[in-house]
């Protein structure tokens, strides 16, 4: 199937990142979220976005433009019912997703592919909620959605061949580099990532080091772009918190279990830069 028309919903972080690549690579992208508030929000986060490549001659004006013209937007659920493609991007709830997808199923046209970029639900649960659960497939994307080149593409119990190809080729062609996962809690990505980050926050609870001087040794000594408590932030401690949650509830170990502290700081609200305040405090920056 050729896929032009793709829906994306939920215009967070992600869902903006992945409306910005779609558009600019010349797809029509329709961004569906609650409230016109948000949407204009994130219209102006992509509009900043592809103004940062364009400084860095990374796109023309021409291609910034016409990607600005290729997103469209609605508060509406049913309007991707004309989709070749839904990606949804939503919270990471999962009474959400399931009423999310429920709609979809009964709105979208029968071939339509129904992806999730869930990070940690499961894909054979969520395709569970339609009934065309062999066109239901995870599509994971990094964060920041432009620069990182992974896509964790999940296949649920269900998911077609012709469905994974479709997707496979899709994400190639917008020059990402999909990689062929089964649905496992955690996926890849987040079963080993997060560990590593719930390790970092016992570190600093423990009292081993500051924050900074964890962030250092990763950094400097492993060569990690970003430490793992500027990373957690940046992810958010809230997102951090449910996937250890789903690591540990899916797996059944105890070497999944959130640390106290990160629990701790969810509960105050200090949920990394998006709250101004997470290992680091970002009101001062
Ligand atoms: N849109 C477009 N371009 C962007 C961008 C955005 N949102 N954010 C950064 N960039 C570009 C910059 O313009 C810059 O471009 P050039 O290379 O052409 O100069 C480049 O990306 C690097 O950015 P900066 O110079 O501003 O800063 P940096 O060198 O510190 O890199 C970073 C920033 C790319 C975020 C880097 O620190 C990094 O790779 N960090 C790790 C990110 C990571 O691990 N992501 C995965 C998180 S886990 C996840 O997403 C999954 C999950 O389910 C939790």
């Amino acid at each position: 199937m050729s896929i032009k028309n793709i829906a994306v919903i939920g215009s967070g972080t992600m869902g903006n990142g992945i409306a910005h690549v779609f558009a600019l690579y010349g797809y029509n992208v329709l961004l569906i979220d609650i409230k016109q508030e948000f949407l204009d929000k994130s219209l102006n986060t992509i509009k900043g976005n592809l103004e940062r490549q364009l400084k860095k001659e990374a796109i023309t004006k021409e291609k910034m433009d016409s990607a600005l013209t290729n997103i469209k937007t609605s508060t509406n659920l049913i309007d991707s019912k004309d989709s070749d493609l839904v990606i949804e991007a939503a919270t990471e709830n999962f009474d959400i997703k399931k009423n999310i997808f429920t709609t979809l199923d009964e709105s979208c046209k029968p071939e339509a592919i129904l992806a999730s970029n869930t990070s940690s639900i499961s894909i054979t649960e969520i395709a569970s909620f339609t009934k065309r659960a062999d066109k239901v497939i995870g599509m994971h994307f990094m964060n920041p959605v432009p620069v990182m080149k992974l896509i964790e593409v999940i296949r649920g119990l269900a998911t077609s061949n012709e469905t994974y190809a479709a997707i496979k080729e899709l994400s190639e062609k917008i020059d990402k580099i999909p990689v062929e996962v089964n649905d496992y809690p955690g996926f890849i990505s987040n079963r080993i990532l997060l560990p590593m980050l719930n390790e970092a926050m016992y570190c600093v609870m423990e009292g081993v080091a500051e924050p900074e001087a964890i962030d250092n040794v990763m950094k400097l000594g492993m060569a990690h772009p970003m430490g793992p408590l500027t990373l957690a932030d940046f992810i958010g401690l809230d997102v951090c918190l449910s996937i250890m949650n789903v690591l540990h509830d899916g797996l059944g170990d105890s070497k999944y279990r959130p640390c106290p502290l990160l629990k701790k700081m969810v509960a105050a609200g200090y949920l990394g830069r998006k709250s101004g305040k997470g290992f680091y405090d970002y009101a001062k920056k």
